[in-house]
């Protein structure tokens, strides 16, 4: 008998793969939301650098039952973003670097956005899937996510950006050897967050933050904040009209992922015809494998962009045959891991 049913147990889990990981898939949006709580109610700013809480200082802290502020604090250790240690709850170094506000990298910007913005938008990914259109905005009342100043996009969008490009932009700048540029055009540039973290890196680079003019004027912000006035100036205009001349590298950070083949192979030809023989364009993304099988970020990225946009996440093959045929030569990727980006795909114009 015991024979038996050890001979059926040993049947059934060569039949069937087990299903742990899909639990953990489906409930993918509870460590999300429980992010998300955590960061609105300004957990890992007030325990940044110090002494830790417990259960009942959180409580009294911020005015919750016991029961609720257990389950958080449990909720965000086994999430990794706390540790305890002698009954207190403390920051580990991945919420001490990134989700403490003021912090050079912070990216609660992000997290903000994703659960203010793009949570509710996710919520009709069906309907984006049959329709082929945004779920963010009305397609009706605006041609795209950036054709007017809905309140809410401004508040949240160029923070978020600003989150996850600061990071990715130091990443880029190791990756990448930019040295022999001079001046860089950032195409749509947004905050400014890759001009600030290059310029650092790179002391003998000035950039030009290229966007609409009520983000260049947040740009502006942003880089005086950072003391880089005298390297970094503004320009506000639409890249579908013209680009500044008299810059040797241009950077399109997340730009073309907006967009649809023919705007896109228009704007990198607008780039060639701007740029100076010997100049460079970078294109920045999470860039989807020619295979279209992964990596995961990319695609669920590119996803994203079905509620946004009117784009996807392209591939390296795409990319370098936009490049080609708008006269760029050697053309490369070279990969990096970052929040932003997994790679770029470089052209140099002859
Ligand atoms: C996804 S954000 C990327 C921002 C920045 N490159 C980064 O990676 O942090 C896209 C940017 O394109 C800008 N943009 C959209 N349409 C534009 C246009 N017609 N001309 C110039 N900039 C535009 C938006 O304002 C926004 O800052």
């Amino acid at each position: 008998m015991e024979t038996k049913i050890r001979a059926r147990r040993t049947a059934i889990a060569a039949e069937l793969p087990s299903a742990v990981p899909l639990m953990a898939l489906s409930t993918g949006f509870w460590a999300f939301k429980t992010l998300a709580a955590a960061h609105e109610l300004d957990l890992f700013s007030r325990l940044a650098g110090g002494a830790g809480t417990t259960v009942a200082e959180l409580a009294g802290a911020l005015g919750l039952h016991q029961r609720p502020a257990e389950m958080l604090l449990t909720g965000c250790a086994a999430l990794g973003l706390l540790e305890k240690t002698g009954g207190r709850y403390r920051n580990t170094p991945l919420s001490e670097a990134y989700l403490v506000k003021g912090k050079p990298y912070y990216f609660g910007g992000f997290v903000q956005m994703l659960d203010k913005r793009l949570y509710p938008g996710w919520g009709r990914l069906t309907e984006a899937l049959r329709t082929n259109r945004p779920t963010t905005w009305d397609p009706a009342a605006q041609s795209s996510i950036f054709d007017g100043e809905d309140p809410m996009m401004l508040a949240l969008f160029w923070e978020a950006m600003h989150s996850i490009s600061t990071m990715t932009a130091r990443k880029l700048g190791e990756a990448v050897d930019l040295s022999h540029f001079r001046r860089l055009l950032d195409i749509g540039g947004g905050s400014g967050a890759y001009d600030i973290e290059l310029c650092k890196q790179y002391g003998v680079l000035r950039a030009t933050v290229f966007d609409l003019p009520h983000v260049a004027a947040i740009a502006a912000g942003k880089i005086a904040e950072a003391g880089l006035t005298d390297r970094i100036e503004t320009a506000g205009g639409s890249f579908f009209e013209q680009l500044p001349k008299d810059h040797d590298v241009h950077l399109l950070s997340m730009i073309l992922h907006d967009w649809d083949d023919a705007k896109n192979r228009a704007l990198l030809r607008r780039s060639f015809e701007a740029l100076p023989s010997g100049g460079a364009v970078v294109i920045s993304e999470l860039l989807v494998n020619d295979e279209k099988t992964g990596p995961a970020p990319a695609a669920l990225m590119s996803l994203n962009m079905l509620i946004e946009t009117e784009g996807r996440n392209y591939t390296p093959a795409e990319y370098s045959a936009w490049l080609e045929e708008a006269g760029f030569r050697h053309i490369e990727t070279v990969w990096f891991e970052a929040p932003a980006a997994n790679g770029v795909v470089i052209g140099r114009k002859p």
